[in-house]
């Protein structure tokens, strides 16, 4: 009985101890100092945080990303594109290669010709390869930079335009290629002893080429003939450098379609395509950097 009295009066002079004027053991001001030790030093730490995300905004450029070391060099991208790289269809039964036809009509929508006709906004800077546009500085200083046309009709029987089905009816399938945006990249033409034999002695003035072939020996010969289209079959420089999405808003990639016009049907063929260029790297783990492979069944 007097033991739980005792307890009880202990937990009681714990909470207030009248004697002391103590609050859970301490003073009302060693309480006031202690929660302004605590309010300054939080409120040091939060200006600390604060302080140096602004300080690395302050370094950051609304026209140009201060770090992109992971993204150069460009990777390599199609359509259309499937889980596994897998493109397998059979050519009389239109259901299993619509969804192909559907992206690469929902890609080529922004080609139309229609959607290019502001003069303020787009320029034609030839039809042919040429040297790189310089548009002036990363800043807007000299206000939006101009887009060069690129028109769907340039990727002929891929167009999409005369043949809506890109030759997936027929069993000679298209795919369209871009290289991806990089802000301010200007890639860099191959020199001569990188260039595979099929494309030695073709000019690649101006252009990074683009080739296809088989990726296994055992597929040698089933590969038929490889059409391409676009600008000189390749990737012009006068589309670089990109401004970026601020200044360079109306900014179309220059596409390269490619046509597998004689595949082997009923078999899976592996096409291994990729890009030339001194400053293109091919990535050993990227399997997009450079390059990029694909699986083709065509069912007859
Ligand atoms: C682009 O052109 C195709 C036919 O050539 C048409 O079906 C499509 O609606 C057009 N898209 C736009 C956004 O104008
Ligand atoms: C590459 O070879 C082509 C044809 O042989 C030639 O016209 C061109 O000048 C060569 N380019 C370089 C950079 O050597
Ligand atoms: C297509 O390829 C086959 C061999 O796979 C060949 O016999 C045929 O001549 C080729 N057709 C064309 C039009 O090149």
């Amino acid at each position: 009985m007097s033991g739980s009295k005792d307890s009880d009066g202990g937990w009681r002079n714990f909470i207030w101890n009248s004697e002391k004027k103590e609050f859970l053991g301490r003073t009302g001001g060693s309480w006031f100092k202690i929660t302004l030790f605590y309010v300054i030093f939080y409120g040091c730490l939060a200006g600390i945080f604060i302080g140096t995300i602004q300080a690395m905004l302050l370094t950051l450029s609304d026209y140009k990303p201060t770090y992109q070391d992971r993204v150069a060099p460009p990777g390599l991208s199609h359509t259309p594109r499937s889980d596994k790289s897998e493109i397998s269809f059979t050519k009389s039964n239109p259901a299993t290669y619509q969804k192909y036809v559907d992206s690469m009509h929902s890609l080529l929508q922004k080609y139309n010709d229609t959607l290019q006709t502001e003069e303020l906004k787009f320029e034609d800077c030839g039809e042919t390869p040429q040297d790189y546009i310089n548009r002036g500085s990363l800043d807007d200083t000299e206000g939006l930079k101009n887009a060069c046309r690129f028109l769907r009709s340039w990727l002929g029987s891929c167009s999409g335009i005369t043949d809506k089905s890109f030759g997936f009816e027929e069993g000679k399938p298209c795919l369209i290629v871009k290289l991806n945006r990089i802000v301010n990249f200007k890639p860099k033409v191959p020199s001569n002893d990188t260039l595979p034999e099929a494309l030695k002695g073709k000019s690649v003035k101006y252009l990074i080429p683009i080739h296809c072939k088989n990726k296994r020996e055992e597929d040698e010969g089933k590969i038929g003939e490889i059409k391409y289209f676009g600008i000189n079959e390749g990737f012009p420089l006068q589309y670089y450098p990109y401004y970026g999405k601020r200044l360079h808003s109306q900014y179309l990639q220059p596409l390269v379609a490619i046509q597998f016009t004689n595949l082997t049907t009923n078999e899976e063929l592996r096409i291994e395509c990729r890009v030339y260029g001194d400053n293109i790297e091919i990535g050993e783990k990227d399997r997009y950097q450079g390059r990029f492979d694909v699986k083709f069944t065509v069912n007859s």
